[in-house]
């Protein structure tokens, strides 16, 4: 761990406003600053910074926290490594010993090497996982280029062999390359071709592993680690970075992405096993702005294109779709058509329209009226999650002239879909915030809906806490009568303690408690402060106010918990 008053000189040199100002351009309003949220895609600035309490939150998307919040979301740091980003950019000094999970994380960096050289030595000296390879097609550059390996027959040559370099059990464990059950340790990984996760650093984050027949799973991938997070990082990225300035490719599959670095195309990545997320694809923001999409061509692979496609156009990457014909992957395309045939491809790509165009024309006879009036609604309704008016334009035309309908017809609908898609946007708007209110679907606080009352009245202590730390002193000294017991919900409950706690350690960052919240819990935190800040000039009166509404709300609930008791024992 970072001791604690290194991580308070982090903060006090790293002012919030001068760091997130490298971000966005913001601009003074009243006491705080605004401008537009770097997080989701808008055009009105709802993204505030609140220099009193050195904090952020954007009311348009919820993201709320202190510097380091922000670094960790916009560089894709974990906490340790947004603390030391900003440690180095303001020249402080970090003393070297942080822990994670009881196991520094360099260490699990330095066993999953070791492992990796155990495991390519390992397929060096078995035939099976030899000619595996050989059958799919991989040379020795490539097996070199991409550390592959093979796990052994039983997979426990590795825990002997990492036993002997000095690792225990326990640490196999933490690292995931080893699990635990009643009969003593196992080995993760069995009889698998084994491919190396790099990040773009070259540390080895976690493996992929393959089985060589038809066995299920047929990939088996390092679960989070302290040192590995599948949605924070992309396969062959190490090598990609550098060559995907012009454009990215993103696929599937770890043997699609292998099969295109050995055709020449460096600039291929792929998740890791599960769907794209927003941090994956804010981490491919900082390399470029250009994404392919590489999917497989199946219909599951086409679903997946669809929200990936969603996801980059929100952080502002330009897509296109390649879509393989005639093979069921990038991988087998190459195999089957060559290099070549795949960079005309690469060159074929399209916009996400003409992708969709391509499948409604595929689906409907346009030749007829009524085929020509299903594509139309489809095309439409696509158009109109377009948001440059440019791009519009251009494809009303195009709709135009496939279906052979009036120019002036396309427009009209795409105009009512603009509308409608308006309309439900506000709706559903709208919907949203009276939920909130109401507490409805709140995953941070499930208690919420059953108790709103309490909740509003728990949140005004709990942000009043946060701003007004005598306030906090004087609950803490028990001068007031409230005590954790008055708190309804477990959340909140637990919020009121970790402050409470905070305080009696003499410390004043409510940053602080990111160590024991997550982050989606730091959000909540921060926007309970957030939403009383500047409104309690009377902090003492108005604590006193919501600490009886809460004992009222208890006490009402409590009357009716001691109702439903009663009408039981009648009934029964
Ligand atoms: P695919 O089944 O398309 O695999 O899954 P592939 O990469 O083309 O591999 P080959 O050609 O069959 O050998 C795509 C990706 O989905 C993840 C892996 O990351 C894989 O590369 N996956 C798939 C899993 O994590 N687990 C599975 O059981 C299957
Ligand atoms: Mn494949």
């Amino acid at each position: 761990m970072i001791p604690d008053n290194v991580i308070e000189e982090i903060k006090v040199r790293n002012d919030i406003a001068d760091v997130i100002g490298t971000y966005v351009t913001l601009k003074r309003a009243g006491s705080n600053m605004n401008g537009l949220c770097p997080f989701h895609n808008e055009k009105t600035p709802s993204f505030t910074v609140f220099n009193g309490t050195q904090s952020f939150y954007c009311f348009g998307c919820g993201a709320a926290g202190d510097v380091v919040t922000f670094i960790r979301k916009i560089e894709n740091l974990d906490y340790v490594e947004a603390l030391r980003f900003l440690a180095k950019r303001s020249g402080v000094n970090i003393p070297e010993e942080e822990q994670s999970g009881g196991v520094r994380r360099t260490r699990i960096y330095e066993m999953n090497k070791a492992a990796a050289r155990f495991f390519r030595s390992q397929l060096l000296s078995s035939s099976e996982a030899k000619e595996y390879i050989v059958k799919r097609g991989l040379d020795k550059r490539t097996v070199d280029r991409f550390g592959l390996g093979y796990s052994g027959t039983r997979g426990f040559e590795l825990i002997n062999h990492l036993k002997e370099l000095g690792y225990t059990e326990d640490e196999m464990v933490v690292a995931k390359l080893a699990g635990k059950g009643e009969r003593g340790y196992y080995p993760f990984f069995r009889n698998r071709v084994m491919f190396p996760i790099i990040d773009t650093a070259g540390a080895i984050l976690g493996f992929g592993g393959r089985v060589m027949d038809n066995s299920l799973p047929k990939y088996l991938n390092t679960p989070d680690t302290p040192a590995f997070n599948k949605g924070r990082n992309l396969f062959a990225l190490n090598y990609a970075k550098d060559n995907c300035k012009e454009c990215l490719i993103l696929c599937e599959g770890y043997m699609d992405v292998i099969a295109m670095h050995a055709a020449g195309f460096t600039n291929a990545v792929a998740t890791l096993g599960t769907a794209l997320t927003q941090e994956q694809a804010r981490l491919i923001k900082r390399y470029t702005s250009k994404v392919i999409l590489s999917y497989d061509g199946d219909r599951a692979g086409k679903a997946a294109t669809d929200r990936a496609s969603k996801i980059l156009t929100e952080v502002g990457i330009d897509v296109r779709i390649l879509q393989v014909s005639g093979a069921k992957d990038p991988d087998e395309y190459i195999k089957a058509y060559g290099a070549d045939a795949f960079a005309r491809l690469i060159k074929g790509s399209e916009t996400k329209f003409d992708f969709v165009l391509k499948g409604v024309l595929a689906k409907y006879d346009v030749a007829t009226d009524d085929g020509k009036i299903k594509a139309s609604k489809e095309l439409c309704s696509e158009i109109a999650t377009v948001d440059s008016a440019v791009e519009r334009e251009l494809y009303i035309h195009k709709t135009s002239k496939e279906l052979g309908i009036s120019r002036e017809s396309v427009e009209g609908d795409v105009k009512k879909a603009l509308r409608l898609k308006n309309r439900e946007r506000a709706g559903a708007f709208e919907k949203k915030l009276q939920n909130k209110a109401l507490g409805i679907g709140d995953k941070i606080n499930p208690e919420h809906s059953a108790n709103p009352k309490a909740v509003a009245a728990e949140e005004a202590i709990l942000g009043i806490m946060m701003l007004y730390p005598e306030r906090t002193a004087e609950i803490a000294e028990g001068k007031t009568e409230l005590s954790e017991d008055d708190f309804v919900t477990g959340f909140n409950k637990r919020v009121f303690s970790a402050l409470i706690k905070l305080y009696s350690e003499g410390k004043r960052d409510v940053g602080a408690l990111g160590a024991e919240f997550t982050q989606e819990e730091m959000n909540r935190v921060y926007e309970i402060q957030v939403k009383r800040n500047g409104l309690d000039s009377q902090s003492e009166t108005v604590l006193k106010d919501n600490l009886y509404a809460l004992k009222n709300a208890k006490a009402a609930l409590e009357t009716d918990i001691d109702k439903i008791i009663k009408a039981k024992l009648m009934g029964s």
